[in-house]
């Protein structure tokens, strides 16, 4: 199998990552079928690829004839056979359950050609938990996007049965579609990026928690020195509170780790209120105009 058999780009699950990566591969060249459990999710997957589509173009990332051809590109289907019969890669954005992505890659084992390349985009789970299930676990590795509105990076993450040609074909792929892949030589929860974010996050909670400076601070500290348009707490704010509580209770469960227990404490009073970031309007700081983004926010705030 080469770089250039790849044809066919199956998206497994065509919610809010599965309709960007389908829409990305397809402004790449590529034929992409979505393949969703309802039609109606998978019409409304087009829709969001056609804004998308209007974003590269406001962006200068696709002229509108080049948006207008990536659209022709995409095809819907719910039905498994039709969906899997020709495809050449796929990637996976279902659920993050490792026994359903095991069982949905093993249906689809039986459906496509041998050559056909699996790709997980899990943020949490390691492939490993669920390659065997895939029935070819030497063509199957983590491909993980983050937004692609946002930035071109990709993690490409093999478990230990990868095979190195899966992998080398997986990082040209995504060159080919004008990504950044960043090569992980094994697995590690949390990929490269989410990995570092999840530490900043752990110190900037426990900062808090135990009340050695404010929210503002702590994020001013953060945006001063390194010169960033926010700092952690704005961005837990842009991922959603909820999420973020939901994984930092995880592991402090998970590890019976005293100071993340505490942290996690500390975000289950925003949750518990309502308050989950900017999508309700209030987290750890008031949205649309969060303090962080006006300008002054990193002058001194004096006498408040
Ligand atoms: N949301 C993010 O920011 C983000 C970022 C990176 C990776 N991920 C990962 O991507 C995956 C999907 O996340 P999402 O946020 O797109 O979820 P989502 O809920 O928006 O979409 C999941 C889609 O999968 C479909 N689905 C469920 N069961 C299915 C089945 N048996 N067959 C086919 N389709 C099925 C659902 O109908 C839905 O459309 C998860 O593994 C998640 O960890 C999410």
């Amino acid at each position: 199998m080469q770089l250039d058999d790849i044809r066919r780009v199956l998206i497994i699950g065509s919610g809010t990552m599965g309709q960007q990566i389908g829409f990305h591969c397809a402004a790449g060249g590529y034929d992409v079928v979505y393949y969703d459990i309802s039609q109606e999710l998978l019409d409304n997957a087009v829709k969001r690829a056609k804004r998308l589509a209007d974003r590269y173009v406001k962006a200068n990332r696709l002229t509108p004839e080049a948006a207008d051809e990536a659209l022709k590109r995409i095809h819907t289907t719910k039905d498994p056979e039709e969906a899997g019969r020709e495809a050449d890669f796929i990637s996976e954005s279902i659920p993050e359950d490792p026994e359903l992505k095991g069982r949905v890659f093993a249906q689809f084992n039986d459906i496509c050609p041998e050559h056909t390349i699996f790709t997980t985009n899990t943020s949490s789970l390691k492939p490993s938990m669920f390659a065997d299930a895939t029935g070819r676990p030497e063509k199957f590795a983590a491909f993980h996007f983050h937004d692609v509105r946002i930035t071109n990076v990709v993690d490409i993450m093999p478990h230990p049965g990868t095979s190195q040609e899966t992998v080398l074909l997986i990082e040209a792929f995504a060159e080919r579609i004008g990504l950044l892949p960043i090569m992980l030589k094994k697995e590690n929860y949390g990929y490269v990026f989410n990995a570092m974010l999840m530490e900043l996050f752990r110190a900037a909670q426990s900062l808090a928690a135990k009340g050695v400076a404010s929210v503002e601070d702590i994020d001013r500290a953060w945006m001063g020195v390194m010169h960033t348009p926010m700092g952690p707490f704005g961005i837990m704010d842009s991922i959603g509170l909820d999420t973020v509580w939901k994984i930092t209770d995880y592991w402090a469960n998970k590890l019976q780790d005293k100071n993340a227990l505490a942290n996690a404490e500390f975000m289950k009073q925003y949750v518990d209120s309502g308050h989950l970031g900017a999508k309700t309007g209030q987290g750890f700081y008031r949205y649309p105009d969060p303090a962080y983004a006006n300008p002054g926010f990193l002058e001194k705030k004096s006498k408040k």
